[in-house]
């Protein structure tokens, strides 16, 4: 039988992520949203597409969570989503309900899942699912680090005119302005960027990784992205359905790793069928780790306004 993952709220980022699971065929897929027809729409269009591009994988749309039932991930995209001018964090009070009440619901028919969390303020959300849920904290990923890295490995690889497959990228702390992409452990076909980029570049493609986010949301003019967030989301899906033991950089609940405690914060953790099965720890230069404290304090103010 296929493992089953439901994606909560048919928005652009939801619907995207569910085209690109019934594309891949590991699951069937369940598209809910608060929305009459919108997820049906969307699912049956998915469905109808299935015999041209050849997947047999189901997808149903529906706003009812009891068929969301047994699923073996739930992957929670509900919410708002900025304007230009915005800022991720000005989300924060309305889609803490959001998220609250859609964690309360999913977790009563899927008790076992694994749960991702995709809603802005990111860091914050995944706070709100993991007391909301009761769950372990292995089961409960943010989904961030994913998306900032691929965006900093395409800035890189555009600097270098090198395939993004040679690329590899780091980046630590909250999905927001304070997030700290790591050059020195960043690398192309292996080697350093600081080895093959000069300091100032190196800022700039920073600098845009931090901003990647507005840049997208400046151009929609209507929207924040979509194309690169359910992409970042699927590799996440694979690595937990697959086993594949992956290390990726995720929003985890910390407890004491790098100094930060009670806290969700991206770090890179090994994927597996278990959630997050090992957060791992590396050395941070004193200018790294402050950044990194620096971010989580951001995180912190938000969890301490919605008290989760
Ligand atoms: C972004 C939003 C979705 O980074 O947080 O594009």
């Amino acid at each position: 039988m296929r493992k089953k993952v439901t994606v909560v709220g048919a928005g652009m980022v939801g619907g995207t992520t569910a085209h690109r699971l019934a594309e891949k065929e590991i699951c069937d897929v369940v598209l809910t949203d608060i929305i009459e027809g919108l997820p049906q729409g969307k699912g049956l269009d998915l469905a109808e597409s299935a015999p041209i591009e050849g997947y047999d994988s189901r997808v149903l749309g529906s706003n009812d969570y009891k068929d969301t039932a047994n699923s073996d991930i739930v992957i929670i995209t509900a919410g708002i989503a900025r304007k230009p001018g915005m800022s991720r964090d000005e989300l924060l009070k309305t889609n803490f309900g959001i998220v609250k009440e859609t964690t309360e619901q999913v977790v009563k028919y899927s008790p076992n899942c694994i749960l991702i969390v995709v809603s802005n303020p990111l860091d914050a959300m995944a706070q709100t699912a993991y007391r909301a849920s009761g769950f372990s904290k292995n089961r409960v990923i943010g989904m961030a680090g994913v998306l900032d890295s691929a965006r900093m490995r395409t800035f890189i690889a555009e600097a270098l005119e090198v395939s993004v497959e040679n690329v590899t990228a780091f980046v630590l702390g909250g999905h927001g302005d304070t997030m700290v992409p790591l050059a020195r452990y960043s690398t192309v076909a292996g080697i350093p960027l600081p080895d093959l980029l000069p300091r100032e570049k190196i800022d700039a493609i920073v600098k845009r990784t931090r901003d990647g986010g507005a840049e997208i949301v400046n151009l929609l003019k209507t929207g924040s992205a979509f194309y690169a967030p359910s992409a970042a989301i699927v590799e996440m899906v694979e690595a937990i359905l697959k086993d594949k033991k992956k290390i990726l950089p995720c929003a985890a609940y910390l407890e004491g790793e790098y100094g930060i405690k009670g806290l969700f914060v991206g770090v890179p953790v090994k994927l597996g069928a278990r959630g997050i099965e090992k957060i791992i720890e590396i050395k941070l230069t004193p200018e790294e780790q402050a950044g990194l404290e620096k971010s989580a304090a951001t995180v912190k103010e938000l969890v301490e306004i919605i008290k989760v």
